[in-house]
C-alpha cells in the first residue's frame, strides 16, 4: 500500500453521538425514527391535526397526510436521543481510535447542532464549538478528520414544512450550513463528503427527510441533492483550494450479478446497476447520461430543470469517490417502485454465498470487482468509507469478546481490496472500517446488530454501563494498520 494510505474508521453523528438536545441541537429527521428489528422496520412518528398520535409501518412514508406533523411523542423509544453517547465519551473514544493508529476519522456534522431547524440566519456557536472540540482532539493524536456534511440528517423543521429535499428551498438552506462550516474548519478539515450513501434517497425519509416515496418526487429532490453536492463543491474549493470533496455511493448497489447467463438476465442485470451508477455519473462527469435521461422519458419522469442548473452540475464535480461497500446483489425486478416496498432494499440472497444473520451476503470479490468497476469508469481516487459485519458478540465471563467472525470478515475484504490496488492498478486513497465502534444500527435501530472493534455496553432497549471494551478484533486491526496492510 502506498505509504500515506488512510486507514481508518468511520461513523455518523445520527448513530453515535447522542446528546439530542445538548447545547441548543435542533431536531432531525433520524430523532423521530423508532426502534425496528431486523423483521420490524423502524417507524416515524406524527400527530394529526385531530390531535391523535401514530407512528409509520416503516421508513418509507407516502401514506402520511400532508398536514399530520412529524414529531417527537411521549412513549415511543428513539435510538437516536442517546445512540451510544460520543457527545460525553469523545475524548475516551478518540484515544481508543488513536490506538488503533488511524490516520483518518470519517464522521458526519450534525446539521441541526449548526442550525437547529435549518432556516436560521445565525449558526449555533455551541454546536460549532462542540466540531472544534473534536477536531482539535483527532488532530492531537495526528488523525485526519473526514467530514460528511449529509448523513441521512436533515432538520425536521424543513420536512415538515416542505418535505425537505423535495423542495429546491432546502438547497439554499444547506448551502449556509456548508458555508459556515468550510469556513469555520478550513484549517482543521481537509477532506469533505456532500452527501452519503446519495443513491439510497429511495430510502426517502430515513435518508433524505422526505415525506413522500413517490418515484417523480424521489428523482427531483436526487436533482436538488445533485445541485447542492455540485455547489459546495464549487463554494469548498473557493474557501480553500487545497479541500479535497467527495460524493459517495452505496457502491453494494451498482454490483448486481445477473440471476443466470441467459443474455436478458445480463441485459437486466446492467439496467438495475444504471440505476445507481447514474448518480456518481452525474457527480463525477457533470451532467445526465443520455440512458437515464431516456430512463426518465420512458417512465414520464419529468425533472424540473432551471436554466443555469447544468452549469452547476458542470462546475461542480467531485475530486474523489468515496463508497460504502457490504455486498453484492441478484437481479432482481430491476424496478424501482417494485423494489421500493422492500423497506431496506436488500433484494435475493445469493446462493452461492454466505449471509449474516440481516440477510447481508458476503461477497469479498465483489469488493474487488466493485473497485474496478469504479475506477475504470472515472479514473477518480477511490475511499472506501463503510466496509463492516453487523453480528452479535458475546461478553465472556472474563469480559473479553471473541469475534473470529468479524476479523474474517475484514481479512477476506482487505485481501481483495490489496488485488485491486497491487494486481489491478486501481488508486484506492483509503479504508474506513464501519463503524469502529459499536453504534445504532440505521436500518433497524438496533445495538445488537454490532460493528465495532470496540464493544459498548447497552443493549437495544437502552439499559447498560456504556463502558467501551476492546474485542479480539480491536488487536488484530491494530496490526493490519500498524503493517499498512501486510498483516491480514
Ligand atoms: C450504510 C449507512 O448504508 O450502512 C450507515 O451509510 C449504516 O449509516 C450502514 O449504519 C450499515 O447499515 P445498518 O442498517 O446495519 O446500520
Amino acid at each position: 500500500m502506498k505509504e500515506n494510505f488512510l486507514w481508518g474508521g468511520a461513523s455518523a453523528a445520527n448513530q453515535y453521538e447522542g446528546g439530542w438536545q445538548e447545547n441548543g441541537r435542533g431536531i432531525a429527521n433520524t430523532d423521530v425514527m423508532t426502534k425496528g428489528t431486523k423483521d420490524t422496520p423502524r417507524g416515524v412518528t406524527y400527530r394529526l391535526p385531530d390531535g391523535t398520535e401514530h407512528q409509520t409501518g416503516g421508513i418509507m412514508i407516502n401514506d402520511l397526510p400532508f398536514d399530520a406533523e412529524i414529531k417527537v411523542l411521549d412513549g415511543y423509544d428513539y435510538p437516536s436521543h442517546r445512540a451510544v453517547d460520543f457527545y460525553n465519551h469523545y475524548k475516551e473514544d478518540i484515544a481508543l481510535f488513536a490506538e488503533l493508529g488511524f490516520k483518518v476519522y470519517r464522521m458526519s456534522i450534525s446539521w441541526t447542532r449548526i442550525f437547529p431547524t435549518g432556516l436560521e440566519d445565525e449558526p449555533n456557536e455551541a454546536g460549532l464549538k462542540f466540531y472544534d472540540d473534536i477536531f482539535d482532539e483527532l488532530l492531537k493524536y495526528g488523525i485526519e478528520p473526514m467530514v460528511t456534511l449529509h448523513h441521512f440528517e436533515v432538520p425536521l423543521e424543513l420536512t415538515n414544512k416542505w418535505g425537505a429535499w423535495a423542495d429546491r428551498r432546502t438547497i439554499k438552506c444547506f448551502m449556509n450550513y456548508c458555508e459556515v462550516v468550510f469556513k469555520r474548519f478550513e484549517k482543521k478539515v481537509k477532506y469533505w463528503i456532500t452527501f452519503n450513501e446519495i443513491n439510497n434517497i429511495f430510502f426517502g425519509f430515513l435518508s433524505s427527510g422526505l415525506r413522500s416515496s413517490d418515484i417523480q418526487a424521489t428523482m427531483q429532490a436526487a436533482h436538488h441533492q445533485f445541485l447542492a453536492s455540485a455547489m459546495a463543491v464549487k463554494l469548498g474549493h473557493e474557501i480553500n483550494s487545497d479541500f479535497q470533496i467527495g460524493c459517495m455511493l452505496a457502491a453494494s448497489r451498482c454490483t448486481v450479478y445477473p440471476q443466470t447467463c441467459k443474455p436478458i438476465d445480463v441485459y437486466e442485470a446492467w439496467q438495475q446497476s444504471s440505476r445507481q451508477y447514474f448518480f456518481s455519473d452525474v457527480q463525477c462527469r457533470g451532467y445526465y447520461p443520455n440512458y437515464q435521461i431516456k430512463y426518465f422519458e420512458r417512465n414520464g419522469i419529468k425533472i424540473d430543470m432551471h436554466k443555469d442548473d447544468k452549469k452547476i452540475l458542470e462546475q461542480g464535480t467531485v475530486d474523489f469517490i468515496s463508497l460504502s461497500y457490504y455486498r453484492s446483489m441478484i437481479n432482481s425486478s430491476g424496478d424501482i417502485e417494485e423494489n421500493s416496498k422492500d423497506p431496506l432494499q436488500l433484494g435475493e440472497i445469493n446462493p452461492y454465498l454466505v449471509a449474516t444473520e440481516w440477510g447481508i451476503s458476503i461477497d469479498p470479490i465483489g469488493f474487488r470487482i466493485t473497485l474496478n468497476n469504479l475506477y475504470d469508469r472515472y479514473q477518480l481516487p477511490l475511499m472506501v468509507v463503510e466496509n463492516g459485519i453487523g453480528a452479535i458478540d458475546k461478553v465472556e465471563d472474563d469480559g473479553t469478546i471473541h469475534d473470529e467472525y468479524r476479523i474474517d470478515f475484514f481479512r477476506n475484504h482487505i485481501k481483495e481490496m490489496r488485488a485491486a490496488i497491487q494486481i489491478d492498478g486501481v488508486n484506492v486513497m483509503g479504508y474506513t472500517s464501519w463503524a469502529p465502534i459499536d453504534i445504532v444500527s440505521a436500518g433497524t435501530g438496533e445495538m445488537r446488530k454490532r460493528y465495532g472493534f470496540i464493544y459498548v455496553d447497552m443493549d437495544d432497549n437502552g439499559n447498560g454501563s456504556l463502558k467501551r471494551i476492546k474485542k479480539d478484533s480491536f488487536y488484530w486491526y491494530q496490526k493490519v494498520v500498524a503493517s499498512n496492510g501486510e498483516f491480514l
